[in-house]
Order: structure tokens, then C-alpha cells, then sequence
């Protein structure tokens, strides 16, 4: 890993950078403070390269393979896990369970032990079961990243999202003290939303999440964040307004065995009055305030198209950023450096 050279404002520099590297990326919760900013350092080190996008940017991965392990669908944290190991010089392994012999019964553990049998160096493991990148981390002898668990951990957009916010800020220490991060809508579904307050807790930035009880409730706190109910009290006090997808696909009857999807809000229209991100509440954010949303939106919904796509969106970084994120991800967990 590199050095870490932090130049945080008030804070000396360090003379002896620790040595610090991660074998399994599983959640940012509990994570070190000096591997967290090892990362970042790590990924800004790759976003600044100005080698031509698409050839490998260093080959310090070459020789290894990096298994992409998507139990669940996706696209950006996939697409960017593929480009960032082709990025290194990795070989990538695709696996998606919708074709595989999951769809036969195949368990989680099984699939990984055979793939591992076919010698990869790292599992990056996306599923809709909290605890299923530790559980495979139990079990295999390589690397694991986790690439999103349930509601339980995305520690790779916690990265980018901390990532983002520390350049839109000229923040080159990661210190994000001083700054307000407004985190709105789905939260209790959320694992980008743990991801992000563990990470950004740690870097010095306050937490403020917002919802009605059923998407925030005041159980969160136990995170470390505030919790809130009157968005529009809390738009002209944010730096970093993240708004986050309401999840449709996580709420479920609850009697055993039923396949019927329920609506997790009352009415699309009463969410909006209260939680949406419009184009006459993000014209009262402070200046220079950013917005951001992990991705995939819900247009109209949660956000509007005029906000996402406005001058305010970080939203394209954010997937830009992820790339780099993953990079430093990879090259810390493979330790091929
Ligand atoms: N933000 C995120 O995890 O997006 P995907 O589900 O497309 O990977």
C-alpha cells in the first residue's frame, strides 16, 4: 500500500506511516481509520492517472484472478469491480446466478468453493442475504470484498460516496470534519446508507438521516447519526445531500413463503410532499452543496430528473469514482504490491 501522507488542516503530518492493508473488505463498520485512509489515498492516486481509459493502469494484479460472485443484480458496482481488476492487469471471472446452477439449488458456499477450486486470488461477492460475503470469507482462502449484502454493508460505495464528497470539498486529507451529510429516504433497507455513515462518521463528518419512521427510524441513532423526520428543516443545513432509492424489492408480505411484493410507502405522492428531492427544495440548499444518490434512481420518485441531471449532481462522479474505489479495494485485498 502507499504511504499515507495526510496533510489534515491543524493536524500534523506523519512521520512514519503505518503499513496498512486489508486481506477481506466486508463492511466499513468497525474499520481501522488508517486502512480506510489507505484506500482512499490509494484510489486518488489512481484517479489522478492519466493513462488512457481502458488500457491497464498498472500491472501489479497481473497473473491473478478476481471472480465477480453477483447473487443479485447490478450494474455500476459489477461494471466497475470488471473495469477496475482489467484496470490492474487482472483476469476477470464473470459469474451471474441467474444463469448458473444457483437457479438448481446450488447454495452460496458451494458456488464459491468451486469457483475458488478453479484458483482465483479474490471473490467479489454481491447477495440479498445480510452476512453472505463474511459467510463465503469463512469458508474460502482468498480475498473477499463485499459488493453489497442485504440491507447490511456496500463498503465500496461508501468509499466512492466518501470519496466524492472529499473532492467536491477539496478535502485532500479525507477529513471531513465541519461537513453536514444529509442522508434521505429508504435508510433502514439501506446498506449503502450503514456503509456510508460508518465511514464518514470515522473521517469527522455529522450524520443526519431522514425519513418517515418506517424508512428511518430512531433506532438508527445507534449508528451514530441523527435522526429526522422534516426534510425541509435540514436541505438549507446540508453540505451532501444523498437521497436514496426506495427499495421496492425488499418489501414483502410477511406471511411465510408469500411471493407478493407490498408497497413500502402509502401513497407516491405523500412520500414526495415529505422526502422527494425537487427542483424547489435543492434551490434551497446552501451554495455549493452537493447532491448524490448511489444509484439506480427512482426519477420522480425519490428525485427529480431536474435535480439528478442539474448543476448540484455529483451523481456521474459518484460511478466515475467507483472505479478507482474498487481499484485500491482489489490491489489492498489481493496484496499483490
Ligand atoms: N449503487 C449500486 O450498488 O448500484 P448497482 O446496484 O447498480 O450496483
Amino acid at each position: 500500500m502507499p504511504k499515507i501522507a495526510r496533510t489534515s488542516r491543524g493536524a500534523a503530518a506523519r512521520k512514519t506511516p503505518p503499513v496498512v492493508r486489508a486481506r477481506n473488505l466486508l463492511g466499513l463498520q468497525g474499520i481501522d481509520k488508517d486502512v480506510l485512509l489507505s484506500l482512499l489515498v490509494r484510489a486518488r492516486g489512481f484517479s489522478l492517472d492519466t493513462r488512457a481509459v481502458g488500457a491497464p493502469w498498472n500491472h501489479s494484479l497481473r497473473g491473478t484472478t478476481v471472480a465477480n460472485l453477483f447473487f443479485e443484480d447490478s450494474t455500476r458496482t459489477r461494471t466497475s469491480f470488471s473495469m477496475a481488476a482489467a484496470r490492474l492487469g487482472a483476469n476477470v471471472l464473470e459469474f451471474g446466478a441467474s444463469t448458473s446452477s444457483v437457479s438448481k439449488g446450488e447454495t452460496l458456499i458451494d458456488t464459491a468453493l468451486n469457483v475458488q477450486a478453479m484458483g482465483v486470488n479474490c471473490m467479489v461477492v454481491r447477495a440479498k442475504q445480510s452476512g453472505a460475503a463474511a459467510m463465503i470469507a469463512n469458508h474460502v482462502n482468498c480475498a473477499v470484498i463485499n459488493a453489497g449484502d442485504g440491507r447490511h454493508e456496500h463498503p465500496t460505495q461508501g468509499l466512492l460516496d466518501i470519496f466524492t464528497i472529499a473532492q467536491s470539498f477539496k478535502r485532500d486529507d479525507f477529513d471531513l470534519s465541519g461537513l453536514t451529510v444529509a442522508i434521505v429516504g429508504d435508510v433502514f433497507n439501506s446498506r449503502v446508507a450503514r456503509s456510508a455513515i460508518a465511514g464518514m462518521k470515522l473521517l469527522g463528518a455529522k450524520l443526519i438521516c431522514i425519513g418517515p419512521p418506517s424508512m428511518a427510524p430512531k433506532s438508527l441513532e445507534s449508528l451514530g447519526c441523527k435522526v429526522e423526520s422534516n426534510f425541509d428543516a435540514i436541505v438549507p443545513k446540508a453540505d451532501a445531500i444523498m437521497m436514496l432509492r426506495v427499495q421496492f424489492e425488499r418489501s414483502s408480505d410477511a406471511t411465510p413463503g408469500a411471493e407478493k411484493k407490498i408497497s413500502p410507502i402509502p401513497s407516491s405522492r405523500e412520500y414526495r410532499d415529505g422526502f422527494a428531492l425537487t427542483p424547489d427544495r435543492a434551490a434551497k440548499m446552501k451554495p455549493g452543496a452537493i447532491v448524490m444518490h448511489p444509484g439506480p434512481m427512482n426519477r420522480g420518485l425519490e428525485i427529480d430528473a431536474a435535480v439528478a441531471d442539474g448543476p448540484r449532481s455529483v451523481i456521474l462522479q459518484q460511478a466515475a469514482n467507483g472505479v478507482f474505489c474498487r481499484m485500491a479495494a482489489i490491489e489492498s485485498c489481493v496484496g499483490n504490491i
